[in-house]
């Protein structure tokens, strides 16, 4: 569950297990250690493992060799408590900590005890172990890859949980993200995701000086092989031009930021923390557009914050309005135990208010996406083509007779040894592009024109073009 930080958490995990004999299975029934990776950003998530865990203990009774573990943000935020009040549970582990979890899973099928592992304070040679031991790409994947450059945060935003669970900020070394980005590169992938939850905070000491996100930007995008790199996520301030610079100037950069603002009022983003006015970030927004050609946007928005007036939420949509994002993440407001919100803010936003909100700026940047995503439709777009797509109803080929009038339906290649299948890929402004090609495209970047455009997805045709593609 939760953010990509976690998704990289998985695979490094999954890494691990498999270096130690362990091998993944698609049916949960078989399997013999269970791990949930968990997020504790909103109470939501954390309902979300509970529930499962309670869902496990009679299994865990029957099959006694099974081993459970909960591992992760909300491992590291309940510890103790969580093995207290679920004897179900045999391993907890914090995201500090993951580098330990193989042996304990194996000493916890030995001795059958409860067993706990949560973050240090500064214990950074033994996390870089873990980020280095990762061989290959995830299998699911391959063509794509997470780097992590930066963990922790250090803004104490004052709704959010993160720096309490993920601890203070620590940049890694600029030559160990080097290295792992070129030995993954080496074994196949072809876009990087370098991961923060600040990361254009990124400071790493070189003699005198001081690396920052464009160096690290710089060095990645040398690496032969690579097509695409990208970068999330950034905080409003922290942005100095040299990152806009190196994204104008790197082709492999794609022009995409996220960027959240969590709110436009600035009496909201004060009580947040955050550290920014709406017209600061809309500076910003705009200075970014001046400077990389074709940028565009993803944001983050909490809506239901304690004290949001309507005036307030109006700003907010104002600011959506005057951003035209490419996609938002749009959040009720929880409360989070230990944040200075929490302790000091009431949650006075009724339920049904937050509901609204959410539903109202989610049509609003729907309508904007709709509108903007029409400019793709006759355009032929460069993708990185990511693998199957979600919805195998649209395979059918084009004589079934349920489908003969469905505008989604794109026809099929006439290809026999390479029949075409729904696949899914990605422009580098990060637009998901949906079409019917044959398999064997997977992993490669290739050119496609858009015939339809939805809120969400751009549809489009491809056309054999014999390779070398350009
Ligand atoms: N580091 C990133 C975000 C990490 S959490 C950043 O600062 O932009 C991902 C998103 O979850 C946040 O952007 C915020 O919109 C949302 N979020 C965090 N805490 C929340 C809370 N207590 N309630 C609702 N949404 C929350
Ligand atoms: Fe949370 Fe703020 Fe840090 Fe993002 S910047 S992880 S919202 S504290
Ligand atoms: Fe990510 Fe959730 Fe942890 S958003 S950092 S997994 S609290």
């Amino acid at each position: 569950m939760g953010c990509q930080m976690n998704k990289l958490d998985s695979e490094l995990i999954t890494s691990q297990l498999q270096q130690l004999g362990y091998h993944t299975t698609n049916d949960p029934e078989q399997a013999g250690v269970i791990i949930y990776n968990t997020c504790s950003v909103r109470q939501h998530a954390e309902d979300k493992v509970i529930s499962k865990i309670g869902q496990l203990r009679r299994r865990r009774q029957q099959q006694p060799h099974l081993v459970l573990a909960v591992v992760g943000c909300m491992a590291q935020r309940l510890g103790q408590q969580l093995l207290d009040d679920y004897s179900q549970v045999d391993v907890v582990c914090g995201p500090g900590r993951l580098h330990l979890l193989g042996p304990l899973i194996q000493q916890a099928q030995q001795d059958r005890q409860q067993h706990l592992a949560l973050n240090e304070k500064n214990s950074p040679d033994q996390m870089e172990q873990f980020d280095a031991s990762r061989t290959a790409p995830d299998s699911k994947t391959p063509c794509r890859a997470f780097v992590r450059v930066m963990r922790g945060c250090n803004k104490f935003c004052s709704y959010c949980v993160v720096p309490y669970v993920r601890g203070p900020e620590q940049s890694r070394p600029l030559n160990h993200i080097f290295e792992e980005s070129r030995r993954l590169v080496d074994n196949g992938v072809k876009e990087i995701t370098l991961l923060g939850q600040t990361i254009n905070s990124y400071k790493y000491p070189n003699g005198a000086a001081t690396y920052g996100l464009a160096d690290v930007l710089k060095k990645v995008h040398a690496i032969e092989g690579l097509r695409r790199l990208r970068f999330v996520t950034s905080y409003p301030t922290d942005f100095i031009d040299n990152i806009f610079q190196a994204m104008a100037d790197l082709p492999k950069v794609c022009p995409y930021l996220h960027i959240p603002a969590q709110s436009g009022s600035d009496r909201v983003l004060k009580a947040m923390n955050r550290r920014y006015t709406a017209g600061e970030y809309l500076d910003l927004i705009n200075r970014a557009r001046e400077l990389v050609p074709h940028i565009t946007f993803a944001g983050d928005f909490i809506v239901g914050f304690p004290g949001e007036t309507e005036q307030d939420f109006a700003d907010t949509c104002f600011l959506l309005e005057k951003v035209r994002y490419k996609n938002c993440f749009i959040f009720k407001y929880s409360p989070r135990p230990r944040t200075r919100a929490e302790k000091t803010l009431p949650d006075d936003i009724p339920a049904n208010i937050k509901r609204q909100r959410n539903l109202a700026l989610l049509e609003l940047q729907n309508n904007i996406s709709l509108h903007d995503n029409q400019r793709f439709v006759g355009a032929t777009v460069e993708i990185l083509v990511e693998g199957p797509g979600k919805k195998p109803h649209l395979n059918l080929p084009r004589s079934s007779k349920d489908d003969k009038n469905n505008p989604d339906i794109i026809p099929r290649s006439t290809d026999t040894d390479n029949p075409a299948v729904q696949l899914t890929g990605r422009t580098p402004s990060d637009h998901i592009v949906v079409f019917n090609g044959p398999a064997s495209l997977i992993g490669s970047v290739i050119p496609v024109k858009i015939s339809k455009a939805s809120a969400l997805t751009l549809f489009a045709e491809f056309s054999p073009i014999k390779p070398p593609f350009p």
